[in-house]
Order: C-alpha cells, then structure tokens, then sequence
C-alpha cells in the first residue's frame, strides 16, 4: 500500500487525509447546527467549545494535507473523461480545499471579534485574530462563517453525486481507488 499517490491511484495518506477530515467536518456540521439551536446552559457551553477545538483541529489537519498534497502529483483520470469534466472537477476541488480552509479561520475570526476563549481541549489557549472584541467584524465573520458552510454543502451533493455517478453509471475507478487505493494490477488508465 503506496503511501504516496501514484498515475493509478491517490496514496494511503492523501486517502487517510480525505476520509478523515470528511468524517469530521460531517461531524461538526451537525454538531455546529444543534449547537445553536441549544438554551442557555453549561451544556451549551462545553458543546461551543468542543466545536471550537474540533474546528482548530480541522484546520490543522487540511493546513498539513495541503502542505502533503502540494508535494505530489494526482492520478491519472479515466481516458474517456471529456475535458469540461476533467476542468469541473479540478474547480470543485480546488473550491473545497479553499472552504474547508476558509471555514474553519472564520470560525476563529468570528470567535476572536467576539472576545470569547478559545482553549484547546483545555489543554492551551490560542491566540485571538483580532486582538480583543471587534463589534463591526464580530457580525461579518459570522455570516461569512454561515455563508461558506452553506456553499460546501451545496458543492458536497456535487462532488459525492459525481463520485456515485463515475462508481454506477461510468463504472471506473475513481471511487475506488480514493477508498482502498490503486489496483495492484494497473499502472494508470
Ligand atoms: C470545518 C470546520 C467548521 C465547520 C464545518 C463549522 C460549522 C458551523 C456551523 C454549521 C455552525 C452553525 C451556524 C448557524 O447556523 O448559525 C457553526 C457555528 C459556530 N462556529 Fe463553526 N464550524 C467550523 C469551525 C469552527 C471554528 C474553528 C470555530 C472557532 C474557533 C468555530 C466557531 C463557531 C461558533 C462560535 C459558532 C456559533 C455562532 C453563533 O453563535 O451563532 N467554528 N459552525
Ligand atoms: C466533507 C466532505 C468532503 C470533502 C471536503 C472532500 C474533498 C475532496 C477534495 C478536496 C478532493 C480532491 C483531492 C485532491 O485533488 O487532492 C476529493 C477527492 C475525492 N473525493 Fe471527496 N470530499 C468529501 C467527501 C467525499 C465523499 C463523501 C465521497 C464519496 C462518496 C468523496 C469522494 C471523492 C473521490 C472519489 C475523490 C477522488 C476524485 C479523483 O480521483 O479525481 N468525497 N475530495
């Protein structure tokens, strides 16, 4: 199992990266919209501050697959490919790098404005963005915070219907090989 990506297939750790910051951005997202929805009680509390710490968690795990994918090369897509597939799905992609980047900063931009703490899983405080309570860009890193978690999922339904359509309808490799890898027996297609 080749831990880097090859022509055939993505590599174990670009596939250890893509699944697990899926799994957990999944995960706060849902955790994100029950949250808010949450009276006013140390319950509350505890909830905001364990979605903090998984989103600074997020973002230092996209920061590091990006730093690992920059030093790779990606497969080689299917042959029958058009070429406005090939473009849509490099611009899908790239835009979900730049959300779940983005996502995640102005969460802690939003919490920086907001003068509230941001401790990792109560183990140390990270530094504010903004320098203390910022009551003009508080409001506007919320909605941009809201507004990006909108556009990714609007992309997701995108990027995961594409991934089922090339799996039951062009019946290749794509999806494969981001689950268990590349095939032993290819060398590309
Ligand atoms: C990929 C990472 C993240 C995702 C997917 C995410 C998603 C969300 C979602 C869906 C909401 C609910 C928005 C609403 O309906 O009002 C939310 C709220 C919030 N997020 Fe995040 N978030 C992420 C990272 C972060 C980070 C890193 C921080 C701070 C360090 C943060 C701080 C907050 C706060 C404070 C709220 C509550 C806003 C309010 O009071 O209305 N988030 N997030
Ligand atoms: C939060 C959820 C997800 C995010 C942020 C995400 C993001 C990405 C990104 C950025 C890439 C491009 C990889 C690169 O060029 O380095 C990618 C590839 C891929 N994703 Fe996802 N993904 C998510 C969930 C899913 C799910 C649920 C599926 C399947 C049902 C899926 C299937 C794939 C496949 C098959 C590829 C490889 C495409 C190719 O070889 O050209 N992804 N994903």
């Amino acid at each position: 199992m080749p831990l880097r990506s090859t022509e055939a297939g993505w590599g174990a750790l670009l596939r250890a990266f893509h699944w697990l910051i899926a799994a957990l951005i999944i995960a706060q997202g849902i955790l994100g919209l029950a949250m808010v929805q949450m009276g006013l009680t140390p319950a509350k509390v505890r909830v905001f501050a364990l979605h903090k710490s998984i989103g600074m968690t997020i973002l230092g795990l996209v920061l590091l697959r990006i730093a690992w994918r920059l030093s790779e090369r990606r497969p080689l897509d299917p042959a029958a490919m058009p070429p406005w597939q090939r473009l849509a799905a490099r611009g899908v992609h790239l835009a979900l790098y730049l959300l779940i980047l983005a996502i995640p900063l102005s969460g802690w931009w939003f919490n920086s404005a907001s003068n509230a703490p941001l401790v990792w899983f109560g183990l140390f405080g990270v530094p504010s963005l903004t320098g203390g309570y910022d009551p003009v860009w508080k409001p506007r890193a919320l909605l941009v915070h809201q507004t990006l978690f909108w556009v990714l999922v609007a992309l997701l339904v995108a990027h995961v219907g594409a991934a089922l359509w090339h799996h039951f309808r062009q019946r290749d490799d794509v999806l494969h090989r981001m689950v268990v890898g590349p095939r032993a027996d290819k060398g590309g297609e």
